[in-house]
Order: structure tokens, then sequence, then C-alpha cells
């Protein structure tokens, strides 16, 4: 077990002095150096790198496949895929992405060093830009594969510096793949804990059970952009009010209703000290247990937003930008791995591409203790000790499906 001696290799890329966090966004400097590195963890084990055309990396132990069909339509025998992503939201943790990928990797040494003989294939996979958070949609690497996003309109979104995706990529990104669920045979992702249900259990490893559903709507609130000293207050038409009262009753509209909204990002337009500003955009992150839920909770902040926007005398606009469904984790397999593993399954209110992989494939996803249970931040952390628990019972699941 290496864990240690790894992760030492990929702790200083992109990581802000000052914050102590991460800004490795999906195709920029820092994320292209994980991705190189990625392909020489996988040349060192001899495991040949494909690419899907969208941006993700798949690492092959086992006959890696051209995907052309054989005779009977099928491509060869379906491999066992796991993996996560590299890239980080701005000042994210250590562990959020890239400790999926990093025990990958030693499950695959630890599975081969028990002389294990896989009749599957294990695949490691980085999927890009997971966080969203250069180009607004999350999982758009996993949302292109499954055909969950359009590949032109994934081709067409813009980064803050206004670049496409398919500018960064090189590419406009292929899409789809038809045979993805000939391909694979199941997808596990391994992840830090992003809450303290592990450390409540006293386990360092669990089974995730259920993504609740969730989404991204813009919030774009236009007034009239004015002199700070010289307009009257009753003269305004302030849109930094409507986003004020907008923010209070996302968090209380989310309480009422035992779930999350979160404003956590916004631009003001023009961002003077002394000017009433024109314009507020901001985002607003809402999940909540069921559909019913999350869709009465949006549309009680739109319908409060709106009432305070004619009052302020300001415009609103609410733009969807992306919806992930409820994810329920393929019953048979997360019992099969808490049985394994004898761990214990928690729902998540996070999103990964395991998510968007369960619509096409068997999925389910482990968790690492988290003892902060913080993440999104650099305060995010797991113990070595439990990261090697986290290898552990990857290998273990790993060879229960590839090698049986
Ligand atoms: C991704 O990490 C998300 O759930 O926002
Ligand atoms: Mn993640
Ligand atoms: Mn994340
Ligand atoms: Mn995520």
């Amino acid at each position: 077990m290496r864990f240690r001696e790894l992760w030492d290799e990929i702790a200083p890329v992109g990581r802000d002095a000052d914050s102590g966090g991460y800004l490795r966004y999906a195709l920029t400097a820092p994320e292209l150096r994980l991705r190189e590195w990625f392909r020489a963890q996988a040349d060192l084990r001899g495991m040949p790198v494909s690419e899907d055309g969208n941006g993700n990396l798949f690492a092959w132990w086992g006959e890696p496949d051209n995907g052309d069909p054989n005779t009977d339509g099928r491509v060869g025998t379906a491999a066992v895929l796991t993996g996560s992503h590299l890239d980080s939201v701005p000042h994210g943790g250590a562990y959020d992405g890239p400790l999926g990928v990093v025990s990958a990797f030693l499950a695959v040494d630890e599975l081969r060093a028990t002389g294990a003989d896989p009749v599957r294939p294990v695949v490691v996979a980085a999927f890009v830009e997971e966080e969203g958070a250069r180009f607004g949609v999350p999982c758009l690497g996993s949302r292109l594969l499954t055909g969950e996003i359009d590949p032109d309109r994934a081709a067409g979104l813009r980064d803050a510096a206004g670049v496409s995706f398919a500018d960064a990529l090189g590419a406009r990104p292929a899409g789809a793949d038809p045979a993805l669920a000939d391909r694979f045979a199941a997808f596990v992702e391994l992840h830090v804990e992003q809450g303290r249900a592990l450390v409540d259990a006293g386990a360092p490893v669990g089974v995730a059970s259920a993504i609740w559903p969730h989404g991204r709507w813009r919030f774009e609130l236009r007034g009239e952009g004015n002199h700070a000293g010289t307009t009257r207050m009753a003269d305004r038409r302030d849109p930094m009010l409507t986003f004020a009262f907008t923010v209070l009753a996302a968090n209380k509209e989310a309480r009422l209703r035992g779930a999350h909204a979160t404003v956590g990002r916004v631009a003001v337009e023009p961002n003077a000290t002394n000017a009433v500003p024109s314009t507020v955009t901001c985002w607003l992150d809402a999940r909540a247990a069921t559909p019913e839920t999350l869709r009465e909770l949006v549309e009680a902040v739109h319908a409060k937003a709106a009432e305070r926007a004619r009052r302020d005398g300001t415009e609103l606009t609410v733009t969807p930008e992306s919806a992930t469904p409820l994810v329920t984790f393929d019953g048979g397999l997360t019992d099969r791995l808490a049985d394994l593993l004898a761990a214990p399954v928690l729902p998540t209110g996070a999103g990964h591409d395991a998510g968007v992989l369960a619509a096409r494939l068997p999925t389910a996803m482990l968790f690492v203790r988290n003892p902060t249970g913080v993440s999104h931040s650099p305060a995010e952390s797991a113990t070595d000790d439990d990261c090697a628990a986290g290898v552990v019972a990857l290998a273990r699941v790993l060879e229960e499906l590839a090698c049986r």
C-alpha cells in the first residue's frame, strides 16, 4: 500500500497557498497536469489509456475495447469501471474526486499483489468537469458519455473568460457511446464522504443508497445602475435588494421542507462601491429528498423573488442550468457490497458521475469517512488509515465484480 506516497505526488498540484484549497478547473493547467499524472500512473501499470472524445480518460487492465461490435453485435467482455474525477470547485478540498482515482489505481495494485486474475477488464476512469466549476454543468463528461446532454449544447458552454468547452477540449465533444452498457458491466465510484454519517456510525467506509435530486437555477435581477450619492432611496431600482431577499427566502423555504438551498455564487454589475448595481446574477443550488419537494422549493423561491422584484421595481429572469433526478443506486449491487464489506448504507445530497452512469449501468458508490464532515472547502479531510481502508474495500469489490 503506497497511499501517502501516491497522494503526495498530486497534493501540490493546483493548491492555493493562501486558502490551502484547490483550483483544479477542468482542462486548465493544474487539471491537465493531473491528467498527465493519470496517464503516467496507467503507463507504470501497463494499462493502456483510451479517451472517449468527451474528455474522459480510461486506463484498462485487460483488453481495451475498440468498441467495434463483434458479429453478435456486442463488444468484448464487459469491464468493471471504477474511478472518479480530478477537477475541483473553487478552493475545494483535496479528496473530492482525486481520492477515487488514486484509490482505483491502488486497488488494482492490491488485486495484482494477491495474484487476482480478473475475468473482466478493470478500468480506471477520470471524468472531466464533474464539478461544473468551469462550464456550469456538473458531471459534464459523464452526461456526454451517457447521452444525457447534447454534444452541441456542451460544445457551446462557456467559462467565465468566454472560452467554450469545445475550444478547451480541442474538438466538438463526441457525445454518447451507444455501446456503453455493453462495454461496462458495472461502475463503482469511491468518494470521500461529504457529511458526518460515517463518523456517527463509527465506520471507515460506507455504501451509498441514493443521491437526492438536485439542480442549478440562474436568477438574473435587473434594475437601474445609478449614483450612490445622488439617487434618492425612493427613486432606486436596486437589484441587490431583490437578491438579498431571494437568498433569505431560499434559506427559509429549504428549512421549511427539510431540504437544502444554497446561493454560493453571485455576480454584480458594475460591482462598484459607489454605484447602485444595474444587474445582480446569482445561482441557486437546490436539493431535496424527493423530486416533488425540490420542485415546490424552487417554485416557492421563484415566487417570493418575483414578488420582491415587483416591490423593488426590478426584473427577474430564472433559467434552469442543470437538473439531476433522484438516483437510487442498484439495490442488488448496493446490498451485495454492503454485505461484502459489512458497511453502513447511507444517502447523500451530493452529485456524482456515478449518479449519471446509474441510468445506464449497474452502479454503486463507496464513501470514505471524513472527520470534519466538510467538503467543497479546504477543511475537507480523511485520515491515511481510512483512505487505506477504502482501497482495501474497493479492491474487494473489484475482486467480487471482476474476478468471478
Ligand atoms: C458536486 O460535487 C455537487 O454535488 O455539487
Ligand atoms: Mn466529487
Ligand atoms: Mn464535489
Ligand atoms: Mn460531486
